[in-house]
């Protein structure tokens, strides 16, 4: 089997659940299950015996310990992360504790279950640590794109924090020889992403006609990666990575956030017509210290892995939007009360 770290989230609960279309191998699945995990993700798996599901902070050394010597996992897909930079913002402390001390004891917990496996599964093991390429930092408008080599220039408490956990991971392969690998994505959207992030953000906006908040001049460009085109990435890259090694992973999508909110408004007004979405568009104060630009140079796993988006921007977010707005009971459930505070505290005085 193989073991997943924070697979009850956006990210993790696409790829335990598109795994099981892929392969018949069994997921032990540890999740804190923060307010942004969510076990109705996985409500599907319910009655299947292959995903086993325990809550657990990977800061628990010995239960991550004991877990590991129970279910002898050949791989680890590590995702679990404090993920939202305006969070990072009104509280860094989760993100170190998470991102940083947190890696730090999985590795460790890793290094000694890894040790005491026999050669051939020794050399068979793989860690696999799931970045961002917010650990670049930010480019200018005529900059080459993100490659592997770029180096590190990370801005928010969030990139800073993942930052640290890439350099943790790389230590380990160099000092201890732990068979690890790490991926560094750009922006994912898709079904399951919790409506903090721009994307659910302005679905759940546009659909509740609340304003379309858009930081500053809106002219901020992202880099955006279906989310199954990711965890597909991730499959590729734990079949036929090379131990050590960082993949950078990408849409080749690269957008204004304003371009990004006409795109959607559009297409919700096919979906849902009734509604005229870009007049609920609103411009408010921008976030500090906001990265202008990230772009993904994605050649060498395209090249070397055999890896490519099979989505469009556009192809992907009408799915997007689509499971959004058949899956109005998911919505209603994650926006609750502690969602509203969140809300209210980040935009309330814009
Ligand atoms: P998410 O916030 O939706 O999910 C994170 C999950 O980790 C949640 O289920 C949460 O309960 C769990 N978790 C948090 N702290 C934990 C702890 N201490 N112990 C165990 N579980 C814990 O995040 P996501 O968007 O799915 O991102 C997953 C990973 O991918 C993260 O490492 C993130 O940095 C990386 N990433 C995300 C994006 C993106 O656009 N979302 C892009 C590139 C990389
Ligand atoms: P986000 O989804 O938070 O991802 P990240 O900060 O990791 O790139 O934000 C994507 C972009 O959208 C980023 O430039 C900030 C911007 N943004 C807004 O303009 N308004 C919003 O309400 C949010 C959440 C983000």
């Amino acid at each position: 089997m193989i073991l997943v770290t924070g697979g009850a989230g956006f990210i993790g609960s696409n790829f335990v659940l598109e795994w099981f279309h892929h392969y018949d191998e069994s997921i032990l699945n540890i999740d804190k299950l923060t307010y942004a995990g969510n076990l109705s993700n996985l409500a599907s798996l319910k009655d299947d015996t292959r995903h086993i599901f325990v809550r657990a902070d990977i800061n628990d050394s010995a239960r991550v310990d004991a877990l590991l010597a129970q279910y002898q996992p050949r791989a680890l897909i590590h995702f679990a992360a404090e993920s939202h930079v305006d969070r990072s913002i009104h509280g860094p402390a989760d993100f170190i504790e998470t991102n940083i001390v947190g890696t730090f004891r999985l590795l460790e917990s890793t290094r000694a279950y890894w040790r005491s496996l026999p050669d051939e599964k020794q050399q068979t093991f793989r860690f696999l640590h799931v970045s961002t390429d917010e650990v670049y930092g930010s480019l200018g408008a005529d900059d080459p794109a993100f490659s592997e080599t770029t180096p590190y220039a990370p801005n928010s408490p969030y990139s800073a924090s993942k930052a640290a956990s890439d350099h943790l991971v790389r230590a380990y392969y160099h000092t201890y020889g732990l068979p690890v690998l790490t991926t560094n994505c750009s922006n994912n959207y898709g079904p399951r992403q919790f409506p903090e992030k721009l994307i659910p953000l302005m679905i759940v906006n546009a659909l509740s006609g609340k304003p379309l908040p858009i930081y500053g001049d809106g002219q901020n460009v992202r880099d955006w990666l279906y989310v199954g085109d990711h965890c597909a990435a991730i499959r590729a890259v734990l079949a036929r990575g090379h131990i050590g090694e960082v993949y950078n992973i990408g849409g080749n999508a690269e957008m204004t956030n304003i371009d990004v909110v006409h795109t959607l408004c559009r297409i919700l007004q096919e979906l849902r017509p009734g509604k005229i979405y870009t007049e609920q568009i609103t411009f408010i104060k921008d976030r500090l210290g906001h990265d202008r630009r990230y772009a993904i140079d994605a050649s060498k796993i395209r090249d070397t892995i055999g890896w490519r988006p099979e989505e469009t921007f556009v192809s992907g977010l009408t799915r997007t939007a689509r499971w959004y707005l058949d899956n109005e009971a998911w919505l209603n459930a994650v926006t609750d009360k502690t969602y509203q505070q969140w809300i209210d505290l980040r935009y309330a005085q814009e």
